[in-house]
This record gives structure tokens, sequence and C-alpha cells, in this order.
């Protein structure tokens, strides 16, 4: 059936990007348009989103937003479209909340009124509703930025006119970002104290957003099934593994999908030479300039394994750091692409600077190099302590740069062990977070790579063929959605609007849809 689907969150492609979260908030309404439902998203309008860039046109009249003890507060909503599509986007412009360079902190510390900030995206994201006169069937928030909204949606806008039919789904990106404050948040939620339990939004002492989206959100997923099963267990819960478990029958799993319009070895114009599974000349070419860009003796005979990451814990970089002096003895060359906490800048650049020969380390966010990275190398390493799907691992296999990851959450969902007896899988994998386990892991690949040509060539081949579409992840979306009405409405009201609904009028394929146009 034909849904109506807002969708708030506080970042997307290609807008505004920290990492992963807003890969999927720029791709995933666009398949849903293209399944045929009406999709608006909406987020704040930060410095870096250029009004006139993106065209971005300022709608009539001003969101008027109740922010409890604060009192009213106000918006002005620009109004553009998702590129590539024609799914309408809506901007808050609130100068003094978003008109700052970072998304989410200065220096490593999060902005102090980060509460504010996103107790306001999420009531603003609502109210909203009301200004462009739309009735949700499915309101979708992400991560702990706008899990406020389950939480207002059952309470302050309970009776809403646009909102009281409206089910919710809360998607955990990650559990270790919870939005953890001071308890006088409540008096901005303005929901009254008698939520702040343990049960609801307390702990330790602190209003927990993450914790009040987990228990008042009609649906939760998480972005991979892996990771859904993990973070009912107290190694990946982070504390909330409890109010998890309690909602087990509403929680599931949904991998990420790739935009393979803008990951694509055949098409990829940031690139200094294209490719595909049958004709790898390109790959060779991609490798040798990527080792000239960056300074890395320019040979063919021996293994290149990329990282791009964000530098924190959260990606087993530590444990890299650990590793580092024993890889660095095998005769492989490694490139670091990322940026995060500071010892991490130090410490991998003072060794690129020790073994430039092997190693070559670039701190900062580059996308046209990351692009070059997952081409031209033959492997792509992703130790994380934790992850929820994880997007890397899926680029390398397309590109024919074979994974070598810890088995955890999104890795060990979407990559198959080498198994060298069958040639079968499509990288390599390893289970515990230790330096020792890293080390012999890319030990393997490497041996493998040296030594076993043919089974290098079947799994790059199977890594090569394997898809994770937004097409399909779209899909198990909507069915989400389906439930969450069928749970908020009840059978009969749900199967009364099932039969007043038009069906959804989707069209084959994405690059059919109105306004569709592939990106550069
Ligand atoms: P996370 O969201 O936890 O950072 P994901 O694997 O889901 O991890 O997504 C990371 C995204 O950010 C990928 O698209 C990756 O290419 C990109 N990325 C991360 N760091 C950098 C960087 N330094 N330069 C360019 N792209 C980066
Ligand atoms: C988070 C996770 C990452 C995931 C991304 C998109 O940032 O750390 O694993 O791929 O969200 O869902």
């Amino acid at each position: 059936m034909h849904l109506n689907i807002l969708i708030t969150a506080s970042e997307a492609v290609p807008f505004a990007k920290e990492g992963g979260l807003a890969d999927v908030v720029g791709a995933l309404p666009k398949y849903l348009q293209a399944r045929g439902h009406d999709v608006r998203v909406v987020m704040p309008r930060y410095y870096k989103v250029d009004r006139e860039r993106y065209q971005l046109r300022l709608l009539p009249g001003v969101l008027v937003v109740p922010m409890g003890i604060i009192g009213n507060m106000y918006c002005g909503v620009s109004q553009g479209t998702m590129p590539g599509s024609n799914v309408p986007i809506y901007f808050l412009e609130h100068e003094d909340f978003y008109g700052r360079d970072s998304l989410y902190e200065r220096d490593n510390q999060g902005y102090l009124d980060n509460d504010n900030r996103f107790i306001f995206l999420s009531k603003a994201s609502l109210e909203l509703c009301k200004m462009i006169q739309f009735t949700p069937d499915v309101v979708h928030a992400h991560d702990w930025h706008t899990a406020a909204v389950p939480v207002l949606m059952n309470t302050w806008y309970r009776h809403d006119y646009h909102l009281s039919q409206a089910a919710s789904l809360l998607t955990i990106h990650n559990m270790q970002h919870q939005g953890s404050f001071y308890e006088g948040a409540m008096d901005v939620l303005g929901i009254g104290w008698d939520h702040f339990t343990f049960l609801e939004l307390e702990m330790d002492d602190q209003v927990n957003l993450l914790k009040g989206g987990i228990y008042h959100a009609t649906m939760l997923n998480t972005v991979s099934e892996g990771y859904a099963r993990e973070i009912q267990t107290p190694e990946y819960g982070w504390g909330l593994e409890g109010v998890v478990r309690q909602r087990s029958d509403v929680l599931s799993g949904i991998l990420n999908g790739v935009d393979y319009h803008e990951w694509n070895p055949e098409e990829d114009r940031l690139l200094p030479a294209n490719y595909s599974a049958q004709d790898l000349s390109g790959k060779a070419i991609c490798k040798s300039e990527l080792q000239r860009a960056l300074g890395l003796p320019q040979r063919e005979d021996v293994p290149l394994v990329g990282m791009v990451s964000r530098l924190v814990k959260q990606k087993g970089i530590d444990v890299l750091a650990q590793a580092l002096p024993r890889l660095l003895e095998l005769d492989i060359q490694l490139v670091l692409l990322g940026a995060g906490e500071p010892w991490a800048h130090f410490y991998f650049g003072g060794m690129a600077a020790d073994r430039p020969d092997r190693f070559a380390c670039r701190i900062g966010y580059d996308n046209s190099l990351a692009h070059r990275i997952e081409a031209g190398c033959d492997f792509f390493l992703m130790p994380s302590a934790f992850e929820p799907c994880g997007l890397n691992q899926m680029y390398s296999m397309r590109y024919g740069t074979l994974p070598i990851v810890r088995a955890t959450g999104g890795l060990d969902d979407s990559v198959e062990n080498f198994n060298p007896q069958t040639r079968s899988g499509d990288g390599f994998k390893f289970w515990d977070l230790t330096a020792g386990a890293l080390f012999d892991t890319v030990g393997w690949a490497v041996h493998t790579w040296y030594h076993d040509a043919p089974g290098i060539a079947a799994l790059r081949n199977n890594a090569m063929a394997k898809r994770f579409t937004w097409e399909n992840a779209a899909e198990k979306y909507e069915r989400l959605y389906l439930e969450g009405m069928k749970r908020k409405l009840g059978d009969e009201k749900f199967r009364k609007l099932e039969a007043e609904r038009t069906p959804a009028r989707g069209k084959a394929s994405i690059e059919e849809t109105p306004g569709y146009q592939p990106q550069a």
C-alpha cells in the first residue's frame, strides 16, 4: 500500500556527513520513493549546507517549537530535493543551534548544548508536519540524535492531528552514542518527570535519549542482523542491553545497501582507470597510481592493504597500532586514511615517517582518495571492535579488494571467510580483538596472495559478483513500516486502511522514477 513516510536524521549525503549514517539517510529515501511511497526527509541546515548549491527555497512561515522550560523557539524551513531524485528534503534553519562548522563537537568535545540542539531537531521534525500538511503513516528516526521522536510521539504529540495515528521506527546505527545529558533536559523535553524512570529515560542519573527511543518506538532495528543480536548482550549493549532485550519482539536487523551508482569500478570517475571482473587491467593502473600518489614504491609484486576509517576505538585502531610494527616487517604496503583521535594522528603519522617504503598515512577526510584506495588496494582492513554494519567492506568487495575483517556485527554478516579447500568465500576473518589475531589474519591473506594466485582470483570473483542492494534493503524497511502500522493501529483498523489506500505504484527500478539522475 502507498505510505507516507517522514524520515528525520541529523545527517544525509551529500549535504552533511560524519559517517555511514549519512550514506544511509542519503540513499534509503530515494529507494522508498522508487517503491511508490511519499517520502519526506528533515534535517538541520548546518553551515556547510549551501543554500545556493542545493537550490534551497525558504518556505513561508515559521515553525513554533515548544521547548519546555525554555519556552517556544522558532525556526525557518528551507526546502530542497535529494539529489538524483525528487524526494523533498526540509532543512531547519536555526542559526544558534546549527550555524556551526562541525556537526556535533569541537576539539573532540561534544557541544554543551547538544541536548537542546537535538531535542529541538526532534520536536521541529514533528512540528514540520503541520507546516507542510503532511500526515505520516510512519516516522522513521535514526540514532540518538532523533531518538526523542518516538518518545514525543507517545507523549506530547499523542493526540496531535497529524501524528496520533503514526507508527515510529527507530534505527540504531550505533549503541555507543546514546545522547546522555544532565537530568534538566527533562524540562526541555517537557513531557513530565514521571518519565524519568529507570524503565524509560533515566540512566545513571542522566537523561538518555536513545534509551527513551528504544522504550517508546513502535519498531526498532539495527543495520545488520548480527548487531541486533549483539546489542542484547553486555559486551555490545553499552548498558542498554536490558531495555533492548525487553523490546526484542520488535527488534530486527536490516543490512544497509550500497549506492552502486557511486561505488562502481566500471564507471567511477574518481579513478585513474576503470575496470571490471572480466578485465582487471585498470585495477593494476589504480594500484600503481595510488602507490605513486602516496609516495610508496610502485611495485606490482607486493600486496597493498588499505584502510579508510574514522580513527576511533570502535574501528580497532588501538589493536592496529599494537600490530603495526610487526605488520611492517612483512613484505607488504599499507595505506591508512582517516581522522579522529589525536593520539592516532601522531602515532600513525610517526610510523609513516619511519617506514615511508611500506606505510602511508593520510590524516583527514578525502572522498576521492577513499575511492582510489578502494580500487588500488589488494586488501581492505577493518579490525573493528564493533561494527553495526560497515560500508567499506561492501564497497571493497565490489572493487575486488578483499576485506580482512574482525567477525563482528555487519562485518560478520556481509563477509564470507575464505575456505582454501573449496576456494569459496570473499574475504578473511578473525574473531579475537587482539594484535595477534589481526597480525595472523593479515599474514594469512598476504601468504595466500603470494602463494595461491588461483585462490585470490576465486575470492576476487566472488567478491565482485556480490551485491548489497538498496532495492533489497528498502523492501525490508517497507515491511517493517507496515508491521509497525499494524501494531500501532491494530489489525482491524490497519486492514481498513489497506482497503482504502491505493497500492504503491512502484517503478521497476530507481532509474525510472521521476527526477532520477545518475550521480557523478
Ligand atoms: P562509520 O559510520 O562507523 O564511520 P561506515 O563504514 O558505515 O562507518 O561508514 C563510513 C563512511 O565514511 C564510508 O562511506 C567511508 O568511506 C567514509 N569515510 C570514513 N572516513 C573517511 C575519510 N577519512 N575520508 C573519506 N571517507 C571516509
Ligand atoms: C554507524 C556504524 C556503521 C554503519 C553506519 C551506517 O556509523 O558505525 O557500522 O555502517 O552507522 O548504518
